[in-house]
């Protein structure tokens, strides 16, 4: 079935004059069908420089979101309009304004995860892999980060302004266990620990690395070390297997899994071709507001 499927998806994806994004996190069979798989930063990058008139986006709502802000004219789906990220419903525009009235005049850091509304009341975005060289970017002793107080207290530790965070945080990353990973640990002591900054701030002190995405795969190809404990969501370990087949990785974690990742599947991702659903739709107005946030931080050199 899943060979008849990935060649009805092909045919569909060459008649529709269509590519498919496909974040870290998705099903590997999901990952496999990509053209490009990337981290938040890298699949921005690619959205806004594609040719194709149809972007399929294999990944959670505010990254389809953020691809038709950068590329308007684009029919930009998403297989399953339902597959969200609870974190960035944790903060809404209204949210925002409260929270900015009682900080007059600090400029707003955004994390792209957040709505298109919330970005369009924010000075500039990023992501987990440029946050603390956008933070630095600002001209200003003390910004508001937002939803993420996770990742904003990984940037306040290393940057020497003063960071103000939302209370938002990621339930997929907050499951994993500082005690877990130091279970894994004893289990495999020669493992390197590596963890994205969402992880809680007991589990970034554990860690070798704090990397994104697509940092850790990078983290791990330039690695002597042969073991790693992997505190992230688990899907990104179908890519650290493929790419080094010579290494072992172990999972932290029995709950480290984002269920609105998990809700594309081959069969929604040929049903979006099929139907050309489920179309990102935003009004021009929230697109030129959004727009300069991410633009911002698209200009900052990649590190
Ligand atoms: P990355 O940008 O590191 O891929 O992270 C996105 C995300 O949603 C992590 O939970
Ligand atoms: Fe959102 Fe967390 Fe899922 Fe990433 S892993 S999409 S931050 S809920």
């Amino acid at each position: 079935m899943s060979n008849e499927l990935i060649a009805k998806i092909n045919e569909l994806k060459d008649k529709r004059g269509a590519v498919i994004l496909a974040h870290n996190y998705q099903l590997p069979e999901v990952q496999d069908i990509a053209d490009f798989t990337g981290d938040s930063l890298e699949l921005s990058r690619k959205a806004a420089s594609i040719e194709a008139g149809v972007i399929v986006f294999c990944g959670v709502h505010f990254m389809a979101e953020t691809a038709k802000i950068l590329s308007p004219d684009k029919t930009v789906l998403i297989p399953d309009p339902t597959a969200g990220c609870p974190m960035a419903d944790m903060i809404n525009a209204d949210g925002l304004r409260e929270f900015k009235a009682k900080h007059p005049g600090v400029p707003v850091v955004a994390y792209v995860n957040t709505t298109a509304e919330v970005k369009a009341e924010s000075a500039i975005c990023c992501t987990s892999s440029n946050a603390v060289r956008v933070v630095e970017s600002i001209d200003s002793d003390t910004v508001l980060f937002v939803p993420d107080k996770s990742l904003a207290a990984y940037v306040a530790s290393k940057v020497s302004k003063k960071v103000i965070p939302y209370c938002g945080f990621c339930p997929t990353h907050h499951r994993i266990l500082a005690q877990d990973v130091l279970k894994t640990k004893r289990e495999h002591p020669q493992a390197v620990i590596i963890a994205h900054p969402e992880c809680t701030l007991d589990v970034i002190k554990l860690a070798d690395g704090v990397e994104s995405t697509s940092g850790m795969l990078k983290y791990v190809k330039n690695s002597e070390a042969k073991e790693f404990i992997v505190c992230t969501e688990r899907g990104l370990l179908h890519r650290l297997t493929l790419d080094n087949p010579d290494k072992l990785f172990y999972n932290p974690s029995p709950l480290n899994i984002c269920p609105n990742m998990k809700k594309i599947t081959l069969e929604k991702v040929m049903w979006s071709l099929e139907d050309i659903k489920y179309e990102i739709q935003l009004s021009a107005e929230i697109i030129d507001k959004a727009r300069h946030a991410i633009e911002g931080m698209i200009a900052i050199r990649p590190g």
